[in-house]
């Protein structure tokens, strides 16, 4: 049977169409689109009549992510922004929220898109400033100072803008609710309100939450079911590292993270993580050891340092800096029972170098290295690289990602890796040594084969 002719009408601007498609490509409306038959009359198939359209009929160009071309936003976002999306970032104040905000907008529109940015916390002429400090700024970055639901929204619809950032969330009111702006009841009438018009739009909106240390009751979670996308953008402020981490995300993974530095202007793509964390390395101190960590889904190696101070018998205390310490207090365990270090009686410090955060189950064995080599005092071999995950029996299992690893280790001049035995054949011109036991792994890292 012959396929039928179709044809659709745009009934806001009259544009004739072959395909279905949500957004009118003549005039940018959406939801316009209608089939219409020979005599030009609705047809009941789909379109605006049945409300109902085949999920095959859609232009899937529509909805293809724009790139920011801030390139570990990209990565975090999966290619870009989802036009008609409304993304929630949140992090701390002044951890730079504001300012990786300001330079994806300049960003996007140093292409020559519109792009909006509602300042609620800062003047205007302070974004002004702060945008000269980051670079040239083009005419199509507009900023408004408008703190009610409806001034948004009809600067919205006024600028069609393809981003638009609402710096922040918390400043923005509905006004005919009395309660306070950045309560919970304004927050999400606020959200609610703009992820219509975005939707209506297809602009791709970005709302600033603040959270506090506390999460605080009225904090930007309560809208987290609301958006599309939701990140955190997080990191010591003691450093310049910052990490951003997608916690939920319709049109792409959540495995990504994206790694900046602040700087003097602004902040910047950690392009070579593993030459970073490794920088002020100074290798052969009893104590220290590499981990080929993973970062999302980047292979990344990160020094660990443990410092281990006898005190007395069950009177050891343990301090920790970028890592898990509920890990540490597992793998001191096995360390005590499965190899017999008095582990309890020290104080143990053990630190992640680089302001690096690890969390991940494949840091475990390098712990537990770095703790026997600092009770010990023996160093660890000067290009050995450590990996695998510690089970309360001391095994060592098997992590994602092993052959990534090795190769991201030897690119960084590491020629022994101390590994799972399940691990993959490692590069040509590296030792992969293959552990069953935690104990095995800190003899074939320290060079001290247990008789
Ligand atoms: P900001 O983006 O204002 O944080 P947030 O919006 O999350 O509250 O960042 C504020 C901090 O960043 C502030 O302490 C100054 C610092 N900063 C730099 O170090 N370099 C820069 O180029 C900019 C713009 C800010
Ligand atoms: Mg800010």
């Amino acid at each position: 049977m012959p396929r039928r002719r179709r044809s659709f009408v745009c009934r806001e601007c009259g544009a004739q169409h072959t395909a279905w498609t949500g957004r009118c490509p003549a005039c940018q409306a959406w939801a316009t689109v209608e089939e219409v038959d020979a005599g030009g009359t609705r047809t009941s198939v789909t379109g605006a009549m049945s409300g109902a359209a085949p999920l095959s009929s859609f232009d899937l160009d529509t909805t293809l992510p724009t790139p920011t071309d801030l390139q570990e936003l990209d990565r975090v976002l999966g290619g870009g922004l989802t036009p008609g999306s409304v993304t929630l970032l949140g992090g701390e104040p002044g951890i730079g929220k504001s300012t990786l905000t300001l330079q994806m907008a300049m960003s996007v529109s140093q292409r020559g898109a519109t792009t909006l940015l509602v300042a609620g916390e800062e003047s205007p002429a302070q974004v002004a400033a702060r945008a000269g400090r980051l670079g040239a700024v083009p005419d199509s970055l507009l900023v408004v100072d408008e703190l009610t639901v409806d001034g948004i929204v009809s600067t919205l619809e006024a600028t069609r803008p393809q981003v638009a950032i609402i710096d922040s969330i918390q400043t923005i009111s509905v006004e005919r609710l009395e309660s306070a702006p950045g309560s919970v009841a304004q927050l999400k009438a606020v959200t609610e309100r703009l992820v219509q018009a975005a939707k209506r739009l297809g602009s791709s909106l970005v709302l600033i939450g603040h959270l506090t240390k506390e999460g605080s009751l009225a904090g930007p979670k309560v809208i987290e079911h609301l958006v599309d996308t939701v990140l955190s953008f997080g990191g010591d402020r003691s450093s310049q590292l910052r990490y951003l981490r997608s916690l939920k995300h319709r049109y792409g993974p959540t495995s990504e993270v994206g790694l900046f530095e602040m700087a003097t202007d602004g902040l910047q793509a950690v392009d070579d993580p593993s030459e970073r964390f490794l920088a002020d390395r100074q290798p052969g101190l009893p104590g220290s050891v590499v981990v080929a960590s993973l970062e999302g889904r980047r292979p990344v190696l990160v020094e660990l340092q443990a410092l281990a101070i006898d005190v007395a018998p069950h009177r050891g205390s343990t301090t920790v800096q970028g890592i898990d310490g509920r890990r540490l207090a597992m793998v001191g365990a096995v360390l005590d029972r499965r190899v017999g270090l008095a582990v309890g009686r020290h104080d143990l410090f053990v630190s992640a170098t680089g302001g690096a955060k690890l969390g991940e189950p494949g840091t475990d064995l390098a712990m537990a290295v770095a703790v026997a080599s600092a009770i010990e005092d023996r160093p660890v071999g000067p290009e050995v690289v450590v990996c695998g995950e510690v089970g309360l029996g001391g095994e060592v299992r098997s992590v994602p990602q092993l052959e990534a690893r090795l190769h991201e280790a030897y690119r960084l001049g590491f020629r022994t890796a101390v590994v799972p035995a399940s691990a993959p054949e490692g590069p040509t011109g590296m030792t992969v040594s293959m552990v069953s036991t935690v104990a095995d792994a800190v003899a074939a890292a320290t060079g001290s084969h247990a008789t």
